[in-house]
């Protein structure tokens, strides 16, 4: 088999207290929006959920303008209108390109060894290793099979993927002036696309910190309870 290769890239996410950064989800946002979406979609994902608090938290305002962008059919008027926050994002519009929606949990950059997931107990599932790994990924070496052009990649399975590069470094200007080179864009994106994929993770560590404390809470209390009920029979 091809030797492919997942670099362990540090997201701000990773560990139990690990967060989405928010302006990285922002500038994530438009590497997709420039770059990604014109062949894939993202059609699980509400518009509106850009300004929700733990995301990209964008102001409403912000959001309702990134809508009108895209063009939606409304089978109420029967006609295409500019999307609102309301609708999802457009589904991809290459018919070969998957929904990114939830890549970033369809795909794991760490296995093994020998199939007990030691890795993944270490260093996570990995999903947005993996995306990262798969855009910086590519050699140039590109080959021609049945009519398709394949492209060399050290992170996708089998070596040879249909999909050109798309980013090159420096393919967007953030308007932040923070580093676009192609390590840092790639990070950006598939950070961005860990949180489609994943919403609502801060929420879920901070209801499993409460729910740890009180179960530590529970155990002091039964255990005191339990020498006290049994402490006349002793
Ligand atoms: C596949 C990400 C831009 C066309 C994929 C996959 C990912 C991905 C994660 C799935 C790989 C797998 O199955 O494991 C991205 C990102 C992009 C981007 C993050 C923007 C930075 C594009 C563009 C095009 C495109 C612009 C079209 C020109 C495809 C196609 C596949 C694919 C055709 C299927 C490849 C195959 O299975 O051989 N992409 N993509 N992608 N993408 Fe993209």
């Amino acid at each position: 088999a091809y030797d492919t290769h997942i670099e362990d890239f540090d997201f701000s996410f990773e560990g139990p207290f690990g967060t989405y950064d928010q302006n990285q989800l922002q500038r994530g946002l438009q590497v997709y929006t420039e770059i990604c979406a014109a062949c894939h979609g993202l059609k699980f994902v509400p518009i509106r959920s850009l300004s929700e608090e733990g995301g990209p938290a964008m102001p409403e305002d912000q959001v309702r303008a990134y809508a009108e962008q895209f063009e939606v059919f409304d089978p109420e008027i029967d006609d295409f209108r500019p999307a609102r926050p309301s609708d999802h994002f457009p589904e991809s519009g290459l018919e070969n390109a998957p929904d990114l929606s939830l890549m970033a949990k369809a795909r794991a950059g760490f296995h093994g060894p020998y199939g007990l997931g030691i890795n993944q107990f270490f260093k996570g599932i990995g999903g947005p290793e993996y995306i990262a790994s798969l855009l910086t990924g590519y050699t140039g070496e590109e080959k021609e099979e049945a009519g398709v052009t394949l492209y060399e990649n050290t992170a996708f399975p089998g070596g040879w993927i249909s999909m050109a590069p798309p980013l090159w470094g420096e393919d967007v200007e953030y308007a932040d002036g923070h580093e676009n080179d192609l390590h840092s864009i790639s990070e950006d994106v598939s950070a961005f696309l860990m949180w489609t994929a994943e919403p609502k993770m801060m929420a879920r560590k901070q209801a499993g910190f409460v729910g740890v404390v009180f179960l530590t809470l529970l155990s002091v209390l039964l255990y005191l309870t339990n020498k006290r009920l049994w402490a006349p029979v002793k």
